[in-house]
């Protein structure tokens, strides 16, 4: 049997396979088993920020001299060094990290925190937006996917696009009730394609959310450990939030690791009693993983954020020259390109040629996302632009 049919015959697929068979990922590029190489701009959708089989990482899950588990219940100095990191580069007054697996399990610790820090019930999320496919995570996404499922929250209320100025007035009318234990979103929103919300809607945001009781919760799961050209993506905006999501990037891509990060006095009050015990979270590997991949970003930030800021612009000044089939709406911020094709359909040609031609990517309801790494060359970024350019077609 093949790889394919011996997948479709025991493998569970909760969205349909791309039709790749992958043997080796190496920087910028994915090699097929039909022997093709592929220029990556999909990054595993967000989880590869420095490029694929860093050495310094892989030499660190090798050669680490390491228990092959620790019970969370234990004390383990490799936990409380990768905390100091996180609180060393989480933005505001976040100090104290949970242990996670990955980004479902950090939104879920995030809602279950806000719900027991404030004794309130009710989510304000954004309307078509995502964060993960636990049931929690699911009922504060798009309200169009629950229709499959029972919306496990009560009162989870949506708001619309556009994110602006305007919109705070409804913002204002639901937190005032105080029923709202939380607003979380991304703070640039690449699951709807990088929507940008306008700084004074989140300025406005934030000043409501505190003057209410009401927690700010940032999912920077995709978002975070530099994606958008800063660390995080809430230091776009003068915001504070009280928690904070992160997955994916937390390990490069060589572990499963979440965490969620929240503040002194948050964590004085439910510390101790609210649970979230995880078996696998922060698994010995995953940190090793993990605090080499955060040192590594920190120490070589000037150079991979310079880069980034030098692709952003390139992919900015590339994808204007390019003819598609009707003017998009392009929409970058850093290193997190949404090309809103504004036709789901044609999207979806785009990505199935570009596919063939030798280009990964992801799409996002009618946009096309790109998530290069932060070590892309130039080259690479042109190389991938020429074969977009014959997909667009
Ligand atoms: C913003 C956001 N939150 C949560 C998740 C879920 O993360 P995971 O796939 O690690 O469960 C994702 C994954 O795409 C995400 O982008």
């Amino acid at each position: 049997m093949t790889t394919k049919e011996k997948d479709e015959k025991y493998f569970g697929r909760g969205n349909p396979a791309m039709g790749l068979e992958v043997v080796k990922a190496e920087g910028s590029y994915v090699y097929g088993a039909d022997g093709k190489k592929y220029v990556d701009f999909l990054g595993g959708a967000g989880v590869g920020n420095l490029g694929w089989g860093v050495k310094e990482i892989e030499d660190a899950i090798r050669n680490s001299d390491r228990p092959s588990y620790v019970y969370p219940n234990f004390y383990y100095k490799p936990w409380t060094e990768l905390a100091e990191l996180l609180a060393e580069l989480a933005p505001g007054k976040l100090q104290k990290s949970y242990r996670m697996t990955g980004g479902s399990e950090a939104v879920e610790a995030a809602l279950e925190m806000a719900t027991m820090f404030t004794g309130r019930k009710k989510i304000l999320s954004v309307e078509g937006s995502y964060h993960g496919n636990t049931m929690g995570a699911l009922s504060i996404g798009a309200s169009k996917k629950q229709k499959n499922f029972p919306n496990l929250l009560d009162g989870c209320e949506k708001l619309e696009l556009p994110l602006n100025e305007e919109k705070l007035q409804q913002v204002e009318k639901l937190l005032s009730t105080k029923e709202f234990a939380a607003v979380i979103m991304e703070p640039i929103i690449i699951n709807l394609g990088v929507i940008i919300p306008e700084g004074k809607f989140m300025a406005g945001l934030n000043r409501i959310c505190k003057e209410t009781g009401t927690l700010l919760i940032m999912d920077e799961a995709i978002t975070g450990f530099g994606r958008t050209g800063k660390m995080f993506a809430s230091e776009h905006f003068n915001i504070d939030p009280d928690i904070l999501c992160m997955a994916k990037a937390i390990t490069a891509g060589h572990a499963a690791m979440g965490a969620i990060i929240t503040t002194q006095e948050i964590d004085e009050k439910v510390g101790g009693e609210i649970g979230l015990y995880s078996s696998y979270g922060w698994h010995p590997v995953a940190v090793d993983a993990s605090l080499v991949a955060l040192n590594f970003l920190k120490s070589n930030k000037n150079r991979l954020f310079q880069n980034i800021e030098k692709i952003s612009n390139l992919f900015r000044k590339e994808i204007s020259e390019i003819n598609f089939r009707k003017d998009p709406e392009v929409r970058i911020k850093g290193a997190a390109i949404g090309i809103d094709l504004k036709d789901e359909d044609y999207a979806s040609e785009v990505k199935t040629k570009a596919l063939k031609a030798g280009l990964l990517m992801n799409t996002e309801g009618s946009s096309l996302l790109f998530l290069p790494n932060f070590q892309m060359t130039e080259k690479t970024v042109h190389e991938g632009i020429d074969l977009l350019k014959q997909s667009v077609l």
